[in-house]
């Protein structure tokens, strides 16, 4: 697998390098000897009077140097998702849209190295973004990219996991619970309440359990030597993220 790096200047400034020649340009930086950043990582490195840290990429890293194309998965989202659809290597998932990618990245990561998921989008414009991102972030193995709209019908079958990021989850819900295998998990992402309760009466409709619906909130601290507390940063709002597994037979 081609490594993916990060330069970080002092100030926490992240850079991504795509190393795919023996030369390679960083984008507001300039060109640098390939081999050299990789005998690097975890050390300084010096162009002109600057100086950066080579880092291999976490998730985080990623996250924070993709393009943007429309609204992305914040880092907490991400993690939840991560951790109540039991997302781990091998799973196959699906997701929509795809947006920018940040959350098809995190998947990717996440089931690599056996693992696969299928990203639907209906635009083309939003497309050519998250598979640029993923093709940086090293993923494109293990990310099949279609242009669809997932409210006509999903035709994958016995996936682990749909994960619904859209502006109506609830019209592709009776989609979403035909791709599932039993016991499969459902997760859907809405800004607002009124798309959440839409969505909550579609999955109550069908052979779910454990439908569950979150907020997940994270309050950064400021660690200093005096006046340690939270950041006085807004607490922002992201969206609700909707939980229920599929399963056969009802109660
Ligand atoms: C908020 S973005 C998704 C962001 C993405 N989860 C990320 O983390 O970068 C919503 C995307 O859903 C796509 N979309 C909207 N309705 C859709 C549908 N019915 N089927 C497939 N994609 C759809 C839009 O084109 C848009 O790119």
């Amino acid at each position: 697998m081609r490594p993916v790096l990060i330069l970080m200047d002092p100030q926490g400034r992240k850079y991504p390098v795509a190393l795919e020649e023996s030369m390679v340009r960083v984008r507001g930086l300039g060109t640098f000897e390939a081999a050299k950043l990789l005998a690097s990582v975890g050390r300084k490195v010096s162009v002109g009077d600057r100086s950066f840290l080579v880092l291999a990429a976490s998730s985080r890293d990623l996250r924070d140097t993709m393009d943007r194309g429309p609204q992305t998965f914040a880092h907490k989202d991400l993690a939840s998702v991560l951790f109540e659809a039991d997302i781990g290597a091998g799973a196959r998932v699906v997701e929509a849209g795809s947006g920018s990618g940040a959350l098809t990245v995190a998947l990717a990561r996440a089931v690599r190295p056996n693992g696969h998921v299928v990203s639907y989008d209906v635009r083309e414009e939003s497309l050519a973004v998250a598979r640029g991102n993923v093709e940086r972030a090293d993923l494109a193995g293990i990310v099949e990219f279609r242009q669809a709209d997932v409210r006509q019908g999903i035709p994958e079958r016995g996936v682990d996991a749909v994960i619904l990021d859209l502006p109506d989850p609830w019209a592709a819900v009776p989609a979403a619970w035909e791709a599932l295998r039993a016991c499969g998990h459902l997760v859907t992402f809405s800004p607002n309440m009124e798309q959440v309760k839409e969505t909550v009466a579609a999955v109550r409709g069908l052979p779910f359990v454990g439908v569950r619906t979150v907020e997940v909130i994270e309050r950064e601290m400021e660690v200093r030597e005096v006046g340690v507390r939270p950041s006085f940063a807004a607490l922002g709002h992201t969206g609700y993220l909707t939980f229920a597994r599929k399963v056969l037979d009802k109660f």
